[in-house]
């Protein structure tokens, strides 16, 4: 269940290895815990052994829901390893807070004697240090360089703050407070989220047209490949609204809005409201092309005689959109063909005024309606043709992401 914190937070479902080392701020990772997960990081903690003396496994444990290691081994006796490199590949960011002058220096000079170390030294995401000493340690010229040394690695430093001291004194090197490291992790992971700022307005799932009280005319589309570019686009940092008919699905990120429609012309609607806004626009949704020309009211009832349903066209809602399109604008379309696919979509591509369609083929093994893979082409603009293999949903998300964000740098 995603909370109301959660909702347009840059750190949901981000993945945090949090490095506790001994001192007394160490009392306040609890909190960075606390605020981290309720933003929606999920959250590894990583204690030194001098950081035990201070705060609890425990604590830390129960506060980031996750087992919290602080050796090489966790039993001793069998010698089960914790995989230092395992903790370091698995996170998006480690922090460290409160980093200690001794870390520092460790850090700085290679020393690798704890687990934290070590995966430090192993980390693969980027690494965030809070400092945390006393006003003359801090101010020293040893802790100073070795600050900036880090910093000419690439080390982010959430500079410590001034204030009380442990010590009774007053002064800076006091671990930034728990809120304040918050914030600029957040800051840090939106300068790196190349969609903040940007709207995207994304259709999903089939359009359902009613025939009578309880019959319509539908399809067999999951609303999975529609799902997936939006969370893929939430995921770096647009805001999303998606725009979805009848799906077995959730909202798969709290920065995606969803509006549930049934019919074509709902869609119609809910799209046409939404895409004077939008910066980037993908259609994914199978919508039906003809609907019942009346609906009955009441339920039809049977008789042996053949029935008839007239049928008129719905509006083709992304050639609607690619009528209204701006020159900023990004227009995305799918093409679902059986035969002469490229020609298809290529004729798709221009009368609709697309700058990409992707199209998949029902031709293909684990491709189409209902599946988690699907194999696609992309035509754009010019004709250029990319032919990708068979992949997940979630895959083929970010392929298609990838490709809006290059042609979006190139027109804007
Ligand atoms: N589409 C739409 N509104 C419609 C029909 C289709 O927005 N009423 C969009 C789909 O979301 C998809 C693209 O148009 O992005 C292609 O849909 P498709 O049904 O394959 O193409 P059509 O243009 O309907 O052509 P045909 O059915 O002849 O293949």
């Amino acid at each position: 269940m995603v909370n109301s914190q959660q909702v347009g937070s840059i750190l949901y479902k981000k993945k945090i290895v949090l490095g506790v080392c001994g001192s007394i701020a160490a009392y306040k990772a609890a909190v960075l815990v606390r605020l981290l997960r309720k933003a929606g990081a999920e959250v590894r903690v990583i204690l030194t052994p001098d950081a035990t003396e201070f705060i609890t496994p425990l604590t830390m444990a129960t506060l980031s829901e996750h087992p919290v290691y602080s050796a090489f081994t966790t039993d001793a006796e069998t010698g089960t390893w914790v995989n230092h490199v395992e903790q370091g590949l698995w996170g998006d960011a480690l922090l460290v807070a409160p980093a200690t002058s001794n870390t520092l220096a460790k850090m700085v000079s290679g020393a690798c004697d704890n687990l934290l170390l070590a995966t430090i030294q192993s980390a693969r995401c980027p690494v965030m240090v809070a400092p945390a000493m006393d006003l003359d340690m801090y101010s020293h010229p040893a802790s100073q360089a070795n600050i900036e040394v880090l910093k000419q690695r690439g080390v982010t430093i959430f500079d410590s703050e001034v204030g009380a001291l442990a010590s009774g004194l007053e002064g800076k090197g006091r671990l930034a407070e728990p809120e304040h490291i918050v914030e600029a992790l957040q800051n840090w992971f939106i300068q790196r989220a190349p969609l903040h700022g940007k709207h995207a307005l994304v259709t999903a799932g089939p359009t359902y047209e009613p025939i009578d009280a309880v019959r319509f005319i539908g399809n067999h589309s999951s609303g999975k490949m529609g799902f997936a570019i939006a969370a893929r686009l939430a995921e770096l940092g647009a805001q999303v609204s998606l725009v979805s008919g009848p799906v077995n699905l959730v909202t798969p990120h709290p920065w995606v809005q969803r509006t549930n429609v049934m019919t074509a012309e709902e869609m119609h609607h809910a799209c046409t409201e939404r895409f004077e806004a939008a910066d980037l626009v993908v259609m994914a949704a199978a919508v039906a092309d003809y609907r019942p020309a009346v609906q009955a009211e009441a339920k039809i009832k049977k008789s042996t005689d053949a029935w008839h349903v007239d049928l008129v066209a719905t509006t083709d809602i992304l050639a609607d959109l690619g009528r209204k399109k701006r020159a900023h604008q990004i227009l995305v379309g799918f093409a679902l063909e059986t035969d002469h696919e490229l020609e298809h979509a290529k004729g798709k591509l221009q009368r609709k005024n697309l700058d990409l369609i992707v199209l998949n083929s029902l031709n293909d093994q684990g491709a189409g309606f209902g599946h988690d893979t699907n194999k696609v082409t992309f035509i754009e603009k010019g004709n250029k043709i990319s032919n990708f293999e068979l992949k997940t949903k979630s895959d083929v998300a970010v392929d298609i992401v990838n490709k809006m964000i290059e042609l979006w740098l190139l027109k804007n």
